[in-house]
């Protein structure tokens, strides 16, 4: 595949609104049964502004498929002790089903501590040690939304990772280490590789991959020449990069070289319109299921 016109985009914009969509008949059908609207509360801390934008969209898209929110927001100066505080009162209220600690949290919190605070079965996020514990042993309760969202496309768009040399760039907690345990699994049964910022000799790797995921957070890093023809390529970078002609004084772009990477790709994820949004649509559907368990056990 050399041309342009032969690599296909996995769209996520219209993939994440195939999401919500479905969401949204379920909780319909939900509610129809006599259930209240699933219910997320979200904290934030501080004024990160990625992270005011991220938590924004999120209740926008939970307003679109019925999913009632409040977002706590608390100075960047409150204690650790008043944000779990916080998070126990939301844990022992009846009325939330999901709760989610948008990070990253100042630099005076320590992230496991709060987000171990949080009930498991509540945790939307799939961050709590006790689940990411449950997806590495196979039976997972909430997954992470991108690695999650990750899957989600792949399937909807028909690549199946079955036998596929799968290379991820990144080993965060958040997205590398969850992706690689769920396309281990025998439902994905790819062969997987996790590489980071001390791997020798990153292309090498990454050349050989069927399926190339970058989630390193380094703006445009992956160039045409580390990457195999006819590849699927998935962009999980976010990256502000200074643009004056912006109107907002920056851009956003991933992790991959995307005008060079394109047309080497078989298929590839653009952003901004990618993986992001497929990360907040799998967040409605955790909190759909966060609903559903809270029902079954009240
Ligand atoms: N910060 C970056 N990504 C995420 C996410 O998926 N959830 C939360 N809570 N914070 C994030």
């Amino acid at each position: 595949m050399t041309d342009d016109a032969s690599s296909s985009l996995l769209d996520g914009r219209a993939l994440a609104q195939a999401v919500r969509d479905d969401v949204r008949a379920d909780i319909q059908a939900w509610t129809d049964e006599g259930h209240r609207a699933p219910f997320l509360s979200a904290v934030l801390v501080g004024d990160n502004p990625a992270s005011l934008a991220y938590v924004r969209g999120k209740e926008k898209d939970a307003a679109e498929v019925g999913i009632d929110t409040n977002t706590y927001h608390l100075d960047a100066d409150t204690s650790q002790d008043a944000l779990l505080e916080r998070v126990h009162a939301l844990n022992a209220d009846d009325s939330v089903d999901g709760i989610l600690v948008q990070l990253p949290l100042p630099d005076h919190m320590d992230e496991h501590t709060v987000i171990d605070a949080v009930a498991p079965s509540k945790d939307v996020d799939g961050f709590h040690s006790e689940n990411l514990g449950r997806l590495l042993r196979g039976t997972p309760r909430y997954i992470p939304a991108t690695p999650f969202g990750i899957l989600e496309m792949l399937s909807r768009s028909e690549i199946d990772p079955e036998g596929m040399d799968a290379v991820i760039v990144g080993r965060s907690t958040i997205v590398g280490k969850p992706l690689a345990a769920l396309l281990l699994r025998r439902t994905a049964n790819a062969t997987v590789t996790v590489c980071h910022s001390r791997t020798r000799d990153l292309a090498a790797h990454t050349r050989r991959a069927d399926l190339l995921v970058a989630a390193a957070g380094q703006a445009a890093f992956i160039d045409a020449d580390m990457v195999k023809e006819g590849a699927v390529v998935i962009d999980v970078g976010i990256n502000r990069v200074d643009d004056p002609s912006a109107e907002r004084g920056y851009r956003l772009v991933g992790d991959v070289d995307f005008a060079e990477v394109r047309p080497k790709a078989a298929h590839i994820t653009p952003v901004p319109g990618g993986v992001g949004l497929m990360t907040r649509a799998m967040l409605l559907k955790n909190t759909l299921q966060a609903a559903r368990l809270h029902a079954a056990h009240a």
